[in-house]
């Protein structure tokens, strides 16, 4: 491991922390934050750790107006020993680096950035709750900073990583929530950008995610936006679906992205020998398969959420209920698997604890 130093500005108050047993999702921060600036001919300089602040940004800097921006997500788990547990964050800091590529932004160096998440949380550490279904999630993003309103890539940028103690993503926690299918509007399409996690991404989902929340749906199931026919993502998340025993999952398409948890949850599968498959799926073949008694469970993966359960589909003006939206068996397992071993409670067979 290597031995990165970086120059540490500490706070001279502390902010009053938020009930750990009341946390939602995103709302308060911590004491401190990492920063490290890219200027073109000295390359990513300066990495240092200073108190929690606005920034300093001038009205011109080019991410506020082409949105030339990339970020991760992770978390950070306290083990009832106390110790600071992170998941696969080598895994997040790799995929940093797809999205910059994707968005011509210089990379990082990935050592560099886990060695900045330890030193951050190990001087945050008193902000890793411990409650039941907390964790601290971390957000790592890289902003164009160069004050300039030409449409090309800039030539500065700053990385910055801001943490924040968490509670459940969706108010329905493990349990199931309803997905209303999108055949209006599309996330994302192959050759465009929704492989990587930028945030255009997320702003053009925001209105389907509004029509949606209108009607009374948690979030949307995203199809293709070519042929509008087979199932991309959840909301923010990956996919599954366990049909007539067996688990499918889309395949990775280059508009699909490549969830840290898909990934997990692909080897926790594989790993249990239930058969599994990555491979294109249509909501046609969802609607049969339900028709038909098949689709036994559909569930979201992510960082945030962990695993969350679909109990109703809406599609079509039907509602397609699914295990009687209740909580299916392998949702639930991993769940208890991937937050087992994320929190130290369960063995880390696979490596993936830092
Ligand atoms: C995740 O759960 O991995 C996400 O990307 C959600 C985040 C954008 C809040």
């Amino acid at each position: 491991m290597n031995d990165y130093q970086f120059e540490i500005n500490l706070s001279s108050t502390k902010k009053q922390k938020p009930a750990f047993d009341q946390l939602v999702f995103g709302r308060n921060f911590t004491d401190h934050m990492f920063v490290m600036d890219y200027t073109e001919g000295r390359g990513w300089h300066d990495p240092r750790i200073i108190p929690y602040q606005p920034l300093q940004l001038d009205p011109s800097a080019m991410v506020f107006h082409y949105g030339q921006s990339v970020f991760e997500g992770l978390k950070a788990y306290l083990t009832e020993d106390q110790e600071v547990l992170m998941f696969r964050p080598y895994k997040n800091m790799e995929r940093l680096n797809r999205s910059n590529n994707r968005l011509c932004i210089p990379a990082i160096d990935e050592e560099l950035a886990v060695q900045a998440l330890r030193q951050l949380i190990s001087v945050d550490h008193d902000w890793v709750p411990n409650e039941e279904g907390t964790s601290l999630y971390i957000r790592p993003f890289i902003i164009s900073t160069e004050p300039y309103l030409g449409v090309a890539a800039s030539h500065q940028y700053q990385f910055i990583i801001i943490m924040s103690p968490v509670g459940a993503y969706y108010k329905e926690g493990i349990n199931p929530v309803k997905i209303a299918v999108q055949s209006e509007y599309v996330r994302a399409v192959k050759g465009g950008t929704g492989n990587a996690k930028t945030g255009g991404n997320y702003a053009s989902s925001l209105k389907a995610q509004e029509v949606a929340e209108k009607s009374g749906y948690s979030q949307v199931l995203w199809l293709d936006g070519k042929e509008n026919k087979y199932v991309e993502e959840v909301g923010s998340m990956n996919i599954f679906f366990k049909i007539n025993g067996e688990i499918v999952t889309p395949e990775l398409n280059g508009s699909i992205l490549e969830g840290v948890t898909r990934n997990s949850v692909i080897e926790l599968i594989k790993h249990w020998e239930i058969p599994l498959s990555e491979r294109k799926v249509s909501i046609d073949e969802i609607y049969e398969a339900h028709k038909n008694g098949q689709l036994e469970e559909a569930f979201g993966t992510g960082t945030a959420a962990v695993i969350s359960p679909i109990g109703e589909f809406f599609w079509n003006d039907e509602k397609l209920v699914i295990n009687n939206g209740e909580t299916g068996e392998i949702s639930r397992k991993l769940y208890d698997t991937l937050t087992g071993i994320q929190k130290g409670k369960l063995e880390d067979k696979f490596g993936w604890i830092v």
